[in-house]
């Protein structure tokens, strides 16, 4: 059977339509501290350890007080809130309306003095201006490695310095256990999950100029994400 081959721009439209409406509400609880299910739970931990991760990278680094952060693809504020906590300069931006709404709603109450958090809705592929660190969590995952090229290739000619990643990473392993998933539809698998080849997004990294410095992985029965930080040169 012939495999339907999707542009970019559809697979885009099906991802901003998602979180648009059952997205929204599937990962804004996923997101939160209210009641989930046991799988949700389980990807609740293991995306706060990625969130972590890199909150104590940038943390260790000494250097958030007033560093200029865009947070692209920016959900609920996981990320963007606990850094602009510290004292960062955070751009964050998301395709989706309503994320934002979201986010800017936690912020207010997390941040209520602290309008050093700004947050729009945007596709990061139309992402503008000059940041030290332009970090993209969790949202290659909705996109195939060609399109993810590009989008890195985007992220990176607006770091003057660094650019963090993650990524669900494409291994033996994980491509049998998804698999196994796939006999299992469940209501809330409205997108499909693309993994990516390691190998292939330190490529794309390089071949934007940038080269990995720092990597993490968080591993729990139902999340993996590959945390890849990469300075200019
Ligand atoms: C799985 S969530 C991760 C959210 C956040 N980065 C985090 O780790 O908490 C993926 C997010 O990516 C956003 N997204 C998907 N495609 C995008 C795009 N092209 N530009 C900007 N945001 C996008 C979605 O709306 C969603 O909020």
């Amino acid at each position: 059977m012939p495999s339907i081959v999707m542009n970019s721009a559809s697979e885009k439209s099906i991802v901003r339509d998602y979180f648009k409406a059952t997205g929204f509400d599937r990962w804004r609880r996923i997101y939160g501290d209210g009641k989930v299910n046991t799988v949700q739970k389980n990807i609740r931990l293991g995306h706060q350890k990625t969130i972590d991760t890199v909150v104590n990278w940038l943390s260790t680094d000494a250097n958030l007080q007033g560093l200029v952060i865009c947070d692209a693809g920016c959900g609920v504020g996981s990320l963007a809130i606990p850094l602009a906590q510290q004292g960062a300069i955070v751009y964050a931006s998301d395709i989706s309306e309503k994320m934002v709404t979201e986010a800017w709603q936690r912020a207010n109450q997390l941040l209520p003095l602290r309008p050093t958090v700004s947050f729009a809705a945007q596709d990061l592929e139309s992402l503008t201006g000059q940041y030290d660190t332009v970090i993209c969590l969790d949202v290659l995952i909705h996109y195939p490695t060609q399109d993810a090229a590009q989008m890195i290739g985007h992220l990176a000619s607006l770091a003057q310095s660094r650019l963090i990643l993650s990524f669900a990473p494409k291994t033996l392993g994980l491509v049998l256990l998804k698999k196994i998933g796939s006999f299992f539809p469940g209501p809330s698998k409205t997108t499909r999950a693309y993994q990516h080849k390691e190998e292939d997004i330190i490529k794309i990294l390089a071949d934007n100029g940038f080269k990995v410095i720092r990597q993490g992985m968080t591993s729990t029965s139902f999340y993996y994400s590959r945390i890849l930080e990469a300075a200019r040169g």
